[in-house]
């Protein structure tokens, strides 16, 4: 099903990409599972960097895999989908190192681990090490699945600590900020079993994310959020210094960017305590966050309506990234409910896809794009209304894999890329 894809563009484009990678990497060209040693992901300024070159990628979320590695029979799933993404050309996948007080917990009670999820851990990591794929991994989620703030909330009290039941205690309340700092102390420390590497000095980590699409409504002013935002990136750093961080923000502007207010896709958006370009700025912030979620976010309806606000959602946040911020700006989470049809969401997909490839070409500070979100066969329960199994439509396969071999070819391959890819880019 991977292969005999058709031409993915014309012969002409496949011959300098291969010409082009040969030169760059020609002594690399390598069994990519047994010789590959990965180096850190830095960041020059707006742009991402790797073995010293700028880095644009294409990459996709799989939350699920910790979860699925501690089960020996749905263990194969992460190899699956690993050796998939690879293929593909991918070269990011974001997921969850976290899991508070719910099944399969890797945190059972604040400070109290489970060995057997950390071991499952542990084995995402190695894995994608051997597929050469980087990992976005995040600390701790806003929402409610895999336990999240109102866990942490939910601890405190019980333990008779907790200054208030709201969930946004979580980002106040000291007693909670001592529980997560206790938590990212434990993992960034935590070394591998399978590789004896710990992960602050693993580099198939590609950064930190500190928690998946906070708000804080409770503080319309920003105030609290943003004392939060300093005080864990700042706890990371003093932990690991080779690792880039970022926030986990969805993007919405508040009321300290007033210029940016009617780029948001409705007035709610400004008013649940959070800002990008204030968030974002913090210095111990490598990078910023952004997700698009058109269908979610917005009353509309119209899906050309749906399109345009793609576009400018991302030229504003670029554009942010090369003037405010000066600091690489990623794509973290992007999706279509099942609401539209598949050549609709493949309308989206590419929006999002060509800008960024724009952004490669440009030298901008729009780094890569991560789809929201791959699955394997045979784990309805893990969907939601946007996951999708990238190998069950072609004219979607080919729509990201395409997407691999354009960057490829302004920017060469990873080494540990080069074998798929040249199977990829060069396929007729
Ligand atoms: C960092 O970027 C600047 C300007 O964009 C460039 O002049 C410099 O060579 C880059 N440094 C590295 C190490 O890539
Ligand atoms: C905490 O959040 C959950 C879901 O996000 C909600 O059901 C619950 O009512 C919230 N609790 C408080 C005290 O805000
Ligand atoms: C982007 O940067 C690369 C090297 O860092 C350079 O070779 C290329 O010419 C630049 N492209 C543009 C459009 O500035």
């Amino acid at each position: 099903m991977v292969g005999g894809n058709g031409a993915l563009y014309p012969i002409i484009g496949f011959a300098s990409c291969v010409a082009f990678i040969y030169l760059s990497f020609g002594d690399l060209w390598i069994d990519i599972r047994t010789h590959t040693k990965l180096s850190f992901v830095e960041r020059n300024g707006s742009q991402f960097i790797v073995d010293g070159r700028p880095f644009y990628f294409n990459g996709w979320n799989s939350y699920w895999m910790m979860d699925h590695a501690v089960d020996e029979s749905r263990k194969p799933r992460i190899r699956t989908i690993l050796q998939t993404g690879a293929k593909m050309g991918l070269t990011v996948c974001r997921t969850w190192a976290f899991n508070d007080g719910d099944y399969n917990a890797l945190q059972i009670s604040p400070g109290r681990f489970d060995e057997r999820v950390f071991r499952a851990l542990d084995h995402v990591i190695a894995e994608a090490n051997q597929y050469g794929i980087r990992l976005i991994l995040c600390l701790v989620n806003n929402l409610q699945a895999y336990g999240g703030k109102t866990q942490y909330v939910k601890w405190a009290w019980e333990e008779g600590i907790g200054l208030s039941s709201s969930n946004d205690s979580f980002f106040y309340d000291p007693s909670i900020r001592h529980y997560f700092k206790n938590y990212v102390k434990t993992v960034l420390t935590r070394k591998n079993t399978l590789t004896g590497v710990e992960y602050r000095d693993d580099p198939t980590i590609f950064a930190w994310e500190l928690i998946n699409e906070p708000r804080c409504i409770s503080d319309k002013s920003g105030d609290t959020l943003q004392d939060w935002i300093e005080e864990m990136s700042t706890f990371v750093k003093s932990i690991d210094r080779n690792h880039l961080v970022t926030v986990g923000l969805e993007g919405f502007y508040g009321p300290k960017s007033p210029k940016r207010l009617t780029v948001n896709p409705e007035f709610w958006a400004s008013d649940i305590g959070t800002d990008f370009v204030r968030n974002s700025k913090i210095s111990t912030v490598d990078f910023a966050s952004v997700h698009i979620y058109p269908d979610h976010w917005s009353h509309n309806p119209e899906f050309e309506h749906k399109l345009k606000f793609v576009a400018k959602w991302m030229l504003s946040h670029i554009e942010d990234g090369d003037k405010e911020l000066k600091k690489p700006v990623m794509f973290t989470e992007f999706g279509l409910s099942k609401d539209f049809e598949p050549s609709q969401r493949e309308r989206f997909y590419k929006v999002i896809l060509d800008i960024t490839y724009k952004s490669a070409k440009m030298n901008k500070s729009g780094g890569g794009s991560l789809v929201w979100q791959f699955l394997v066969e045979g784990m309805e329960e893990f969907n939601d209304e946007f996951g999708i199994v990238p190998w069950k439509r072609k004219s979607t396969y080919q729509l990201f894999t395409e997407q691999s071999c354009k960057l490829a070819r302004i920017q060469g391959a990873l080494p540990t890329q080069m074998d798929y890819l040249r199977k990829l880019c060069t396929h007729r």
